[in-house]
């Protein structure tokens, strides 16, 4: 079998099944990245990738040319166009590449991230043209980063089969890796689960976005409001922030937007308007400041992982410089990205605002009483996630979104 696209999903998922003992071949238009697969040199750090390499290695072959093959996943990126629509490009010239090596019987999966109706509409349409017999399946990747490799395996998988046969070859293969139950259903409804499982995290986001900034007019604290109100045994209510990053959460809810989706729409502006929050609120603490310099602690989209895709705290970053304020930014796991400090005695100096963006675990041992290179010490923080009273202690006025 082969896999088409050896990025962040598509190189686990291969190797997961070569380690199964069953010859892989592993396919990408990236020619650098198949040179230094055949070396052994990993194109991405991911926890566990290293070793799942080397166990798989005797049945993992990386090939520069696609050549003909049982079954075929494709693995593509689909990012997002101009429009705010799904960009099928990668799929399409991919499956193309498929058609031109289909034979009778061959498996077509699809994981790539999808509209509804892609799998069935497009992707068939071009696997019919070659007039052979084929099955064709829709399976949803929902692994994050730094668990890609234990999710992939414990996750529940939802298979979409274009006929039984389709669903049941697919479940066989993902058999030999998943140790969670695998769900089959037709092609269409499986897009739809990747893209509602996404959806419904960022609507729910916006909510608590939405109650964070309404609440903390009303003098109320979110955080506090929330949690209580979480001891309700049916509500689950999210925690707000400076915005959504990644490629998922930020993206995916696009992909259902129409005119009928006034509600997810609304959401996905309330989150990418986050960030302009957060920088009204600086502006507001520091309106009578000449050129204040704002430190962003973190860059990540999310906390404990080095992927800045699609991050807010560049939003923000481009918002205060607009505004006339120096930005520095300081990650220590976003390692060699020329514009992110991984020193944060160097970013502090002469700064007057150090502001949490990521939810680091990290963050917390940072003793602000080391800080002391401050111009004016405030700390401004999105997640509140910090020891606000050891901050005071250290001589910081302390701010905090939704508070
Ligand atoms: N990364 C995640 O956390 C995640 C999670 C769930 C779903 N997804 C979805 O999975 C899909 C793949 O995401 P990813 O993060 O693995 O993408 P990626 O960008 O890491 O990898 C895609 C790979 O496909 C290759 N490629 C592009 N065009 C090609 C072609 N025509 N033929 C062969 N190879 C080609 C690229 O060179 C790249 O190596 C996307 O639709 C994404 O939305 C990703």
């Amino acid at each position: 079998m082969t896999v088409v696209g050896l990025g962040y999903m598509g190189l686990p998922t291969a190797l997961l099944l070569a380690r199964s003992e069953m010859t892989v071949y592993g396919y990408d238009i990236d020619k650098k990245k198949i040179k230094g697969l055949k070396k052994g040199t990993l194109p991405f750090e991911e926890p566990g990738l290293k070793e799942l390499f080397t166990a798989a290695t005797p049945h993992f072959v990386p090939i520069e040319t696609l050549q003909s093959s049982d079954a075929f996943i494709l693995t593509l990126p689909t990012p997002i166009t101009t429009e705010k629509s799904c960009d099928t490009s990668f799929v399409l010239s991919a499956v193309n590449a498929v058609c031109r090596e289909l034979k009778d019987d061959d498996l077509v999966v699809l994981e790539s991230t999808v509209a509804p109706g892609t799998t069935t509409g497009p992707v068939q349409s071009l696997l019919e043209k070659t007039g052979k017999r084929f099955s064709l399946s829709y399976v949803s990747e929902k692994a994050i980063p730094g668990n890609t490799i234990a999710e992939m395996q414990t996750n529940h998988r939802i298979i979409g089969g274009l006929d039984e046969t389709s669903a049941k070859r697919t479940k066989a293969l993902y058999e030999r890796f998943v140790t969670a139950p695998i769900h089959l259903t037709d092609c269409t409804t499986a897009e739809a689960v990747k893209l509602l499982e996404n959806t419904y995290r960022d609507v729910n986001i916006a909510l608590a976005n939405e109650l964070a900034i309404r609440l903390s007019q009303a003098g109320v604290n979110v955080w506090e409001a929330i949690r209580l109100a979480n001891f309700h045994p049916r509500v689950h209510l999210h925690q707000p922030g400076p915005g959504v990053g990644g490629h998922c959460i930020a993206v995916d809810p696009w992909f259902l937007v129409s005119e009928k989706t006034p509600l997810i729409r609304q959401a996905r502006l309330i989150n990418d308007g986050m960030p302009s929050v957060v920088v009204g609120r600086i502006e507001e603490i520091f309106h009578d400041v000449h050129q204040p310099t704002i430190v962003l602690l973190g860059v990540a989209y999310k906390g404990n992982v080095d992927d800045d895709r699609e991050s807010p705290a560049y939003t923000i970053k481009d918002l205060l410089e607009a505004q006339g304020y120096t930005v520095r930014l300081y990650d220590p796991l976003m390692k060699n990205k020329p514009l992110v400090s991984t020193q944060l005695s160097e970013v502090t100096k002469d700064a007057d605002c150090v502001v949490l963006v990521t939810d680091h675990l990290m963050f917390k041992d940072i003793d602000p009483r080391h800080i002391t290179n401050m111009r004016s010490k405030h700390l401004f923080d999105t997640r509140n996630i910090l020891n606000h009273k050891a901050w005071e202690d250290a001589g910081f006025t302390v701010h905090i979104l939704g508070k």
